[in-house]
């Protein structure tokens, strides 16, 4: 595996990129290895983009650990691990990319500025790498929504692979963020997939939203931040009659924040 900071160093017709911030888990695991399928070159990036923090502190305190990361993307079968520093990506003056008005929902709401941050590093991430395709993970769904809304709008011509969320054998989503909760903790956070899978048995939208706030609600330490269902294919909130429903819930428990979704079985009949 090449490991370079300079993306000249690696310009091929048929690269595979998944972009990360590093601090690799199963989760990119799996998105390298899906990556290898589809090509024998695959780029994985770290950068630690500052544009899409809230605040200075989350910034600093976002793990760091490059030779792990080396290892776990060599092991998936990156071919180049690419480590660009802060004046490769944003030479001069930034070029922001507006990602619009679901850009202010849900995840957005949450964290302003947010998806514009992710949305101008993803760019600058494709003018340098020039993938012939990308893989982005589900579990950040609004995130995998906006980046190909983007790359639609700017007819980037990169195609955008989704990439299954990874799971725990209990259920819980893998994240980064898992390390900071207790067992205890742990053990309220799976109300999250509980609530999901218990969403999935539901036939219509209704029953699907009510059980997924009754299930939610049955652990008082979970801190719902949203539970709500939208169509898949445009974002907005589902109605009855929408084909494809995921369902989508964000919360807190002991102050670290998580997210998690589905796609609902229940489809127009
Ligand atoms: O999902 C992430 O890790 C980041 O948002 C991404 C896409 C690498 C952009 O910094």
């Amino acid at each position: 595996m090449l490991i370079t900071s300079n993306a000249q160093d690696f310009r091929a017709s048929n690269l595979v990129f998944v972009p990360t911030m590093g601090a690799l888990h199963e989760g990119h695991a799996s998105l390298i290895q899906q990556a290898r399928q589809l090509s024998d070159q695959v780029v994985v990036s770290i950068f630690v983009n500052p544009l899409q923090f809230e605040n200075q502190s989350d910034l600093e305190k976002y793990p760091r650990t490059p030779e792990k990361d080396a290892e776990v993307a060599k092991n998936a079968g990156a071919t180049i691990l690419w480590m660009p520093d802060f004046k490769d990506v944003y030479p001069g003056e930034v070029m922001m990319v507006e990602p619009g008005p679901i850009g202010n929902i849900l995840e957005g709401a949450s964290r302003p500025a947010h998806f514009q941050g992710v949305l101008t590093v993803v760019k600058r991430l494709f003018d340098l790498v020039q993938p012939k395709s990308a893989i982005f993970g589900e579990k950040d769904f609004q995130q995998l929504f906006l980046i190909k809304e983007m790359v639609r709008k700017l007819q980037i011509p990169i195609s955008i692979v989704a990439g299954k969320t990874i799971r725990d054998a209990d259920g819980l989503a893998i994240s980064s963020r898992n390390v900071r909760l207790s067992a205890h903790d742990r053990d309220n956070a799976l109300v999250i997939f509980q609530a999901l899978t218990a969403a999935n048995e539901m036939e219509s939208l209704s029953e699907i939203q009510e059980t997924l706030i009754e299930t939610l609600s049955s652990k008082p330490e979970f801190l719902l931040d949203y539970a709500c269902v939208v169509d898949e294919k445009s974002f907005e909130f589902a109605g009855e009659e929408s084909f494809s429903k995921r369902a989508l819930v964000a919360g807190w428990v002991n102050g670290v924040r998580l997210i998690d979704n589905m796609p609902m079985k229940a489809r127009v009949r």
